[in-house]
């Protein structure tokens, strides 16, 4: 799929709640390239409902001032590292239990003072990467893994997302696979890169039995050092590093919020 800049909006805002950053920016949808430097607040600690959302409409009314083709009317999409069901937070792994249950659509709307789209973070990496990035043009089921504080998942096929798919969850060996195969369960389990990528290779092979992708992207924090633990990972799928490893959450919000609006 790709964009129709003619019959739809250029432009679109994209708001990525993570655990440390809350950033924002406004993407031309045409290219798939943020325009300016994107804004970054530190994530409030606690992360609580209010002052997280506090935060996304300092964001907003910033990215409103800086170009004058954004307005009320431009789509604004914002990401949430949980499962996002009818704008609802149905988990919240990495961020705090208190979300679970939180309508942080409406609670983002009331802030903003307009409807927005919520969606999950990895669902907008995965959307992003797709349309623009590493899985551009690929046609079968695509899947982006975000390799982080845990492990979000994208599945899109032929370019449609089936929403919250929560590979990260999937247990191997009674554990789930973000608290071994994360690049925080690197890091805190403080093994080397080979350690690492034999883990990380065999939840890749779990995840290529039961879904036969045609393309896993690996994006996320890690996506940064490919060279360290990519060499040792052998599989049949291919796998691609995604290309906008910072930004894919803003991007594919931005673009999910878009499409959602023209249709
Ligand atoms: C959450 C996912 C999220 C991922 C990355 C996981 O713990 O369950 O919803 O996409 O972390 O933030």
């Amino acid at each position: 799929m790709s964009a129709h800049p003619q019959a739809t909006p250029a432009l679109a805002l994209g708001i990525d709640i993570g655990g440390t950053g809350i950033k924002g920016g406004i993407v031309d949808l045409g290219t798939g390239e943020l325009c300016g430097e994107r804004f970054r607040i530190d994530t409030p600690s606690p992360a609580t409902p209010p002052e997280v959302t506090a935060v996304v409409g300092e964001i907003y009314r910033e990215l409103l001032t800086r170009d004058p083709n954004v307005g009320a009317q431009t789509p604004v999409g914002i990401t949430f590292p949980g499962i996002i069901h009818h704008g609802v937070a149905r988990s919240g792994a990495n961020v705090g239990q208190h979300w679970v249950g939180a309508d942080i659509a409406t609670l983002f709307a009331e802030e903003l003072g307009r409807e927005v789209l919520v969606l999950n973070d990895a669902d907008a990496a995965g959307l992003a990467e797709t349309e623009y990035g590493a899985g551009r043009n690929r046609s079968g089921t695509v899947l982006t893994l975000t390799l982080g504080t845990g492990i979000g998942s994208a599945l899109v096929h032929d370019g449609v997302l089936v929403p919250n798919f929560e590979l990260g969850h999937l247990e191997i060996g009674g554990v789930a696979a973000e608290k071994k195969a994360s690049s925080a369960a690197r890091k805190r389990d403080d093994i080397s890169w080979e350690k690492y990528a034999r883990r990380l290779e065999k939840y890749l092979r779990h995840v290529q039995f039961l879904f036969s992708p045609e393309l896993i992207i690996l994006g996320g924090g890690i996506s940064k050092k490919p060279e360290k633990f990519l060499p040792y990972i052998e599989l049949e799928t291919p796998i691609e590093i995604a290309r906008s490893a910072n930004n894919a959450g803003i991007i594919g919000a931005a673009l999910q919020a878009q499409r959602l609006n023209a249709h």
